[in-house]
């Protein structure tokens, strides 16, 4: 067996024997210390580790992130060596880099590695748990409306199958309070329910729900408690030691800036015996839940193990620090837009209800065209929101973002507010 330090030794950074693509190579190699207070040049420094050319201002990190360059060469260099050598002798260490990340992720959760499945997505992190679940008719289900379709679609989509029921509460807009959540939810939980499903970050008005207390609510009821992350891992310092749910999902490649295709389950130790794997098959992880739920065949490892230089990566910088930027970021814009003649904002203004996911509906501008101008005239990467319920544009800005950015969104669509698009 390979250890640890081999591993890391193989992929150790800045050994200038690997040949790498251009681009890379031309790369900083090193990540600046974090200053005390940072300003505007150290997160210049951080912006220069991403391969984004500095006039492109993307600002979608609900929906997808760049990776920085460490995580870029690591995944390179780990990719390189498989592809080199795809022999079962060779690859061996790629288990080591997996079981590493694991226990990375762990860490970054603090909790214990025997509680990690690294999954693709949120996406099938959130479908792992509803399908994994011994759900009946009887049996009673509670959402929350805003959560993602991988999440409420899917349970609605179950229950006709299960015979189980669903009950959703709705979210208003703006967002009503942190009382309001764990009111609603204390009060749609019955002896029947079986799980209360809820969104960290939500990707819709940008709310930030009370996790920590609405999960000690479910755990009060007896009720199993699931949590999308997928909008809050990477941009808060998420801690479940202290939240304590039973599941809590995340993609790698949002605001951990990780590789595409790759996520978290957490599955709380007293939650284990609760919950069955949907996808049997080889190549399980080799510690606690991940020896049942995490046999999902041949898996792209340098991606795995890219995730982990990713939580590397953040932990360098800070995570505080990277929270209050990325909600200083979140806090400019929503200044900036609250300024502009027609412009409604759905995020709350109060960084108690909101973080660094802003959405607005720009008066009565048509919103694809709107988003088009922004990217082909300004250079502003953003998201839509189409339809009748809270129509708009998205901007979620993270650490490869500056203040500039945000003061160039901005005067953009101020200026297309009084222009026209
Ligand atoms: C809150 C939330 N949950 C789940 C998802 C799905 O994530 P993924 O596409 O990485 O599976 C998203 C994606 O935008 C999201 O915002």
């Amino acid at each position: 067996m390979i250890s640890r330090r081999d591993f890391s030794r193989l992929l150790a950074l800045g050994s200038g024997s690997m040949l790498l693509p251009q681009q890379l190579s031309a790369w900083p190699s090193q990540l600046a210390a974090t200053p005390k207070q940072p300003d505007e040049r150290f997160w210049m420094s951080v912006r220069e580790q991403f391969l984004m050319p500095p006039d492109l201002s993307v600002m979608n990190a609900a929906n997808l992130c760049p990776s920085p360059a460490p995580v870029l060469e690591v995944m390179y260099r780990a990719t390189k060596d498989m592809d080199g050598d795809p022999s079962f002798d060779n690859r061996q260490k790629m288990s080591t880099g997996k079981e590493e990340a694991r226990r990375l992720l762990a860490g970054f959760l603090r909790v214990t590695p025997e509680e990690i499945v690294i999954a693709r997505n949120t996406s099938e992190a959130n479908n792992i748990v509803s399908s994994g679940l011994d759900l009946k008719a009887g049996d009673d289900v509670v959402i929350f409306a805003d959560n993602h379709p991988s999440n409420n679609a899917a349970w609605l989509q179950k229950s006709k199958r299960f015979g189980y029921a669903v009950s959703v509460i709705s979210q208003p807009n703006p967002h009503p309070g942190a009382d309001y959540f764990v009111e609603a939810a204390a009060r749609a939980i019955t002896p029947r329910t079986k799980v209360l499903a809820f969104t960290h970050q939500t990707s819709t008005a940008g709310d930030v729900l009370p996790a920590g207390e609405l999960c000690r609510l479910a755990r009060e009821r007896g009720v199993l408690s699931l949590v999308d992350g997928a909008s809050a891992l990477g941009f808060f310092d998420v801690d479940l030691s202290e939240m304590q749910p039973d599941f809590y999902t995340a993609s790698s490649h949002k605001w951990t800036c990780g590789p595409k295709e790759v996520g978290l389950l957490y599955v709380n130790a007293r939650a284990q015996s609760s919950i069955h794997p949907s996808i049997i098959s080889a190549y399980p992880g080799a510690v606690g839940i991940s020896r049942t739920m995490e046999a999902i065949g041949q898996r792209d490892e340098p991606a795995i193990i890219g995730f982990g230089e990713a939580l590397t990566f953040q932990t360098k910088i800070g995570r505080k620090v990277i929270e209050e930027r990325s909600r200083a970021l979140g806090q400019a814009l929503i200044a900036g837009l609250r300024r502009i003649d027609g412009v409604h904002l759905w995020t709350h203004p109060d960084p108690a209800r909101s973080g660094a996911v802003v959405t607005f509906r720009p008066g009565n501008l048509d919103i694809p065209k709107l988003s088009a101008a922004l990217y082909r005239n300004d250079r502003i990467g953003c998201a839509t929101r189409t339809g009748s319920d809270r129509p708009g544009i998205r901007l979620s800005p993270h650490i490869y973002n500056t203040m500039a950015e945000v003061d160039r969104a901005v005067a953009a669509i101020t200026k297309y507010m009084k222009q026209g698009v």
